[in-house]
């Protein structure tokens, strides 16, 4: 191991922090509540940076899913015996808190899929092939995950339309200027991330969404990084689709919601075949089931959408207010310390930002810290974070990024800063 005996490992800086979370937030508790959290990684306790690509799972996550396969096992719609209708009552229920969470005006508004992935690819397929021509342009931003560009470049292929990128600025924000100079005549779509998972840069989704709505033009928004850090809601912004991922707002794997406006889901054809998307089937065609089941073909991730709701439920007991204020606070303490450490640098330094701490450093690979980190049990993600074209304006190939969620401490950091002081020091960076 690179760290000699004489040197405070990671536990002492943990009882040296020199900041903590306010005492009105319940840290301990919500520690508790999450049993990945109380492990040794290579001897160390675990401090879990890696948040952007997947939270941790509560305890009441993992019930309503145990439940679920315990008890209530069996296809949703389809039976009249108990469990059919168990199944059925609590993954519809699961659609009401995410309608409720979102602000959405209608049930019917919430589609079930497997992630934001599949929500934009589903609003490229069924929205934006049918309508776009040759010469239309869908404008995008150059902060993208790749999972708000590659379908939209599919879409490109496929009709002849232009995909337009707005840039950043040497921070890493949003050049406003340029966006309203590429937001014309000829733009039929505007997909924006609420906040970049790479940099953690937000947007100014309202007024990207005003925009948007003087040039009569629809906004998408991949909120995958939003949604678990503050609270958002489509009809107070008025954005006509929402995508988000369950797995980064501490609920399971594989399943996300697409929210969209009811007059454009119902002006979209389906996007998959199947069951439950039909009303009849002849052999002659078929005609379509009413929202939200047009758009949820075969048997769906019915623990998932279950587990989604738990994991609503946790957000609003605990309060996104209250999230984002500690995550502010975990963020402005991290951007102060890392500036410490000699020779790293900060990638993404926006005024408005989640709180996500992109970095590199002089002398080193970030898959190098990456897993010199990992040998203090600390996880970070390395790597250009399906970001390419943002790295590109950075003019990076990669970067380390620690990414914080409401169980994160500030001992945590502390933690990060020390082991990065480490490694400088031994490596002679
Ligand atoms: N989109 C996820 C991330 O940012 C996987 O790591």
């Amino acid at each position: 191991a690179y760290r000699t005996a004489a040197e405070p490992d990671c536990e002492s800086a943990r009882m040296n922090a020199t900041a903590k979370a306010s005492l009105d937030y319940p840290l301990d508790a919500l520690r508790a509540q999450f049993p990945a959290l109380q492990q040794s990684v290579h001897g160390r306790p675990l401090a879990y940076l890696d948040n952007a690509a997947t939270t941790q799972k509560p305890e009441s996550v993992l019930a309503a899913l145990n439940h679920y396969y315990r008890h209530d096992n069996a296809n949703v719609h389809r039976a009249i015996h108990a469990l059919s209708a168990r199944a059925t009552h609590d993954y519809e229920g699961a659609r009401d808190k995410v309608q409720a969470f979102i602000g959405a005006a209608r049930r019917e508004e919430v589609i079930f899929t497997r992630g934001t992935t599949e929500s934009i690819n589903l609003v490229a397929q069924s929205f934006a092939r049918p309508r776009f021509g040759p010469g239309d342009e869908i404008l995008i931003t150059q902060l993208e995950h790749h999972s708000n560009i590659v379908p939209w470049q599919l879409v490109c292929e496929q009709t002849g339309a232009i995909l337009r990128f707005a840039p950043v600025d040497d921070q890493g924000a949003l050049d406003m200027q340029a966006f309203r100079q590429l937001l014309g005549e000829r733009t039929r779509l505007v997909a924006v991330a609420e906040s970049s998972n790479a940099i953690g840069t937000r947007n100014p989704i309202a007024e990207l969404t005003r925009l948007a709505h003087a040039a009569d033009c629809p906004i998408l928004v991949d909120a995958a990084q939003g949604v678990p850090h503050r609270q958002i809601d489509v009809e107070t912004l008025g954005v006509d689709f929402m995508a988000f991922s369950s797995h980064k707002m501490y609920g399971p794997t594989g399943i996300g919601v697409l929210y969209g406006r009811e007059k454009w889901l119902e002006a979209m054809p389906p996007w998959q075949g199947g069951g439950d998307m039909i009303e009849t089937v002849s052999l002659a065609g078929s005609t379509w089931n009413s929202l939200p089941y047009k758009f949820e073909a075969g048997t769906p991730n019915i623990a998932g959408a279950i587990g989604l709701g738990a994991a609503v439920d946790f957000l609003e007991q605990t309060g996104l207010e209250q999230i984002a204020a500690h995550e502010h606070a975990l963020l402005q303490y991290g951007t102060r310390r890392l500036q410490e450490v000699d020779g790293l640098h900060l990638i993404g330094t926006a005024a408005d930002k989640v709180a996500i701490l992109s970095f590199i450093m002089d002398g080193m690979h970030a898959h190098d810290i990456g897993t010199l980190l990992d040998e203090e049990g600390i996880a970070v993600r390395t790597g250009h974070h399906c970001a390419m074209p943002l790295m590109a304006r950075c003019g990076v190939a990669a970067t380390a990024r620690a990414s914080l969620a409401c169980y994160n401490s500030h001992a945590e950091i502390d933690c990060l800063i020390d082991t990065l002081h480490r490694i400088r020091r031994l490596f002679k960076i």
